[in-house]
């Protein structure tokens, strides 16, 4: 879906915008206005106006994006004439300043708007190109998949460990319990995994991290070599292996929780910092009517 986004109905936005943009540049070069160009003459508050309207739309298309039933056009469509007529703003605006800038609000919401529409690029690249790299990294399967394959390997691990008695029961129970994977955003991003695991050595127990499966991978290989029968040590074995799987496992879903969390992040810049750009817009409009 999002790869259409860009070429929506052979691009019409895109050309939509680029008449805006060409009006716009034609405007400007034509508008005589007897000083030097600024927001304050009759074609500065014209295309500041449009720029105003263009904003308040966009904004409500945020709105309006969520109510799919609606019958105004596909999601897919605004979202297309979104970006496209998102990015003339920058010419709009700038041109409706004159590209005069000062230490005021006014500036300041031309700044929070090429913050917004920055943040919103990053939300097309990422809509392109991570769900390709998500899917990659599943090999095609869905995440609930993973989610199964881990639980049936926890399963396995479980009925070994009882064969193998109490001591390994309660090891793999406690990694069971205690795998945990990307619980705050920010675990997600940075790909950090806060497994533990309970091991008992001679009397004593520790709960020490189990990062990557490595303690727990270590704790079965020492048992391995001190098992005595060879039955124990084909069962060990088939534990060990099973948590190599374990390990693969919660790589991938690691990985898919962290593309996850970056195709989502940029959002976290765009929908504050719309409130932020309406506020010092408002501030903008309101100001000049005061003081104009
Ligand atoms: C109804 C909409 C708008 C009206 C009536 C309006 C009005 C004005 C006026 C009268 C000025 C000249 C002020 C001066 O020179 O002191 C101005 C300048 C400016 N406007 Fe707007 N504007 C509108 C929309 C916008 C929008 C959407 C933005 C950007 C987000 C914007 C950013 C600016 C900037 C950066 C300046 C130049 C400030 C400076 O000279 O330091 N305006 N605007
Ligand atoms: C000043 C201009 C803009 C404003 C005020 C604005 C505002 C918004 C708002 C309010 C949403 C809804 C977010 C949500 O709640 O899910 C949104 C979504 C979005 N915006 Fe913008 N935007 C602007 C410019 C842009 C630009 C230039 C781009 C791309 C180049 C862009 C890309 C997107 C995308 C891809 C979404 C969809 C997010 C989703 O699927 O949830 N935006 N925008």
């Amino acid at each position: 879906m999002h790869e259409s986004i860009l070429a929506y109905r052979h691009r019409r936005y895109l050309w939509l915008a680029l008449a805006v943009v060409a009006a716009s540049i034609a405007g400007y070069w034509w508008h005589d206005p007897q000083e030097p160009p600024n927001g304050g003459t009759v074609f500065g508050y014209t295309l500041g106006t449009i720029g105003a309207f263009l904003i308040g739309w966009l904004t409500w298309f945020g709105i309006r994006k969520r109510r799919y039933s609606s019958t105004l056009g596909t999601v897919q469509g605004w979202l297309s004439a979104h970006v496209y007529l998102g990015l003339t703003l920058i010419v709009v605006v700038l041109l409706h300043s004159g590209f005069q800038f000062g230490w005021n609000v006014h500036t300041l919401a031309f700044v929070i708007m090429v913050l917004v529409i920055a943040s919103g690029l990053f939300g097309v690249y990422a809509y392109m190109k991570y769900p390709e790299r998500m899917s990659l990294n599943r090999g095609g399967a869905p995440r609930s998949e993973l989610v199964d394959q881990l639980e049936e390997i926890d399963r396995r691990s479980l009925r070994v460990a009882e064969q193998l008695g109490p001591e390994f029961h309660e090891f793999v129970a406690s990694g069971v319990q205690r795998t945990q994977l990307g619980a705050t955003l920010w675990d997600r991003i940075r790909g950090r995994d806060r497994s533990q695991v309970l091991l008992r050595s001679g009397g004593a127990t520790s709960v020490v991290s189990n990062k990557g499966q490595e303690a727990a991978l270590d704790w079965v290989a020492e048992q391995q070599s001190r098992a005595g029968d060879a039955e124990t040590q084909a069962a060990i074995g088939e534990l060990s292996a099973l948590i190599r799987n374990k390990r693969r496992l919660l790589k991938q879903l690691g990985e898919d929780l962290k593309l996850q969390a970056i195709v989502e992040i940029w959002l976290y810049a765009h929908v504050p910092l719309t409130a932020a750009l309406l506020a010092a817009l408002t501030v903008h409009i309101v100001t000049v009517f005061l003081y104009w």
